[in-house]
């Protein structure tokens, strides 16, 4: 599976990091799955329980088909399973496909070739449940957001008709809504729903961890430890995200041959300069500025320890400084460029990552 991979650049991979190329690909790797537990629990517990209806739900790059193809390699040998990436357009396809679960082996259809083109699509259901002979039947829908109502209809009356069989559904949320408008009958046969949202930190190192290691690294070098709580800030948690901004640290690690991601090295990466740019902090007022300077640093300060770091020339007398300073913050934290904690009676402020790089150079 590595070879494949191999391109330009390899030899600088090699040579900085021991890889063949970056292990950040956007491909599906079921073998690399991590995290979700109690969601893959749900899934393999409603099919052991006959659950005839599953939906998996979750926004693109959540993990979905990984979660389906990793299924597919648990549950392989306890039941058919037949994996389908986009429901059909032309409903006639189902019967193409209900008939695949139940392909028979080589040698027997050498001696019975079956005649689907005799069958209608309102006689595969018995056709099937003929040819199954009692086994487990479990078809995967990847897509379903993408489907036409009608494909859907088809798929539910199939379903209700073949016995043994479970249908697992993957799409994106907005598929639930849409069976709600417009097929309330499917829905309500709905039994378990899995949520996919992100992966905790943990996971997150966990899913970077396989990566790499995938690709022939150890642990999650070159990101140093401290690193991995970066990108998990910066992706949410998100897998596709993850992947992205990895790949991402890594190539500019290449351009500017480093063999160590760390923190400092992230702070200073164009993902960050990226999303400054956006937010010029050049056209905010003066005093506005000069506060976020001082909390550049990285310290947590309260307001009266920012007035400490004025210049006296910037305020007539103390007392209005603080003031003024205190709603210069407020303003500051609506526009997320600083964050604000409680500590004890007083509230403390940061600045926020993005912006603590423009003073960096300065
Ligand atoms: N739990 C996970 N563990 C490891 N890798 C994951 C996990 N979830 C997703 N990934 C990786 O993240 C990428 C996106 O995952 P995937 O394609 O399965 O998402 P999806 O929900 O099907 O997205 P889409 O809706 O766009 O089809 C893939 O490269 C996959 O290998
Ligand atoms: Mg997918």
């Amino acid at each position: 599976m590595k070879k494949e991979l191999i391109g330009e650049g390899s030899e600088k991979y090699m040579k900085l990091f021991g890889w063949d190329s970056s292990p950040f690909v956007f491909k599906i790797l079921p073998d690399l799955f991590v995290g979700y537990e109690s969601e893959m629990q749900s899934l393999i517990g409603s099919l052991s329980n006959g659950s005839k209806f599953t939906l998996i739900l979750g926004p693109t790059g959540s993990g979905k088909t990984t979660m389906m193809k990793n299924m597919i390699n648990k549950i392989q040998g306890y039941a058919r399973v037949f994996y389908v990436p986009k429901p059909p357009n032309d409903p006639d396809d189902w019967k193409r496909i209900f008939a695949e679960i139940v392909r028979p082996g080589f040698l027997s259809r050498l001696f019975s070739r079956p005649k689907m083109h005799d069958i209608t699509i309102y006689e595969i259901g018995e056709w099937v449940n003929k040819r199954s002979r009692g086994k487990r039947l479990l078809l995967l829908v990847d897509e379903c957001h993408e489907s036409t109502q009608e494909s859907l209809e088809w798929l539910r009356t199939l379903a209700d008709q073949v016995e043994n069989l479970s249908l697992v559904l993957a799409g994106l949320p907005v598929f639930e809504k849409k069976l709600s408008e417009e097929l309330e009958t499917f829905r309500r046969r709905i039994e378990t729903r899995v949520e996919l949202t992100n992966l905790t930190l943990t996971e997150t190192r966990e899913l970077i961890k396989k990566r790499i290691e995938w690709m022939g690294g150890e642990d999650v070098k070159p990101f140093a430890s401290n690193s991995i709580q970066f990108i998990y800030d910066r992706t949410n948690g998100f897998p596709r995200e993850i992947l992205r901004v990895c790949n991402e640290l890594v190539q500019q690690a290449l351009d500017k041959n480093m063999s160590t991601i760390d923190p400092e090295f992230m702070l200073k990466s164009s993902l960050y300069e990226k999303r400054i740019s956006i937010d010029s902090v050049e056209e905010l007022p003066y005093r506005q500025r000069s506060i976020l300077k001082i909390l550049s640093c990285g310290a947590e300060m309260t307001p009266t320890q920012i007035v400490h770091e004025m210049d006296p020339k910037d305020y007539s007398d103390v007392g209005n400084a603080a003031r003024s300073v205190n709603n210069i913050l407020r303003r500051l934290s609506r526009d997320n460029m600083v964050t604000r904690e409680r500590k004890g009676k007083a509230y403390k402020y940061k600045i926020s990552p993005k912006f603590q790089t423009m003073f960096i150079n300065t």
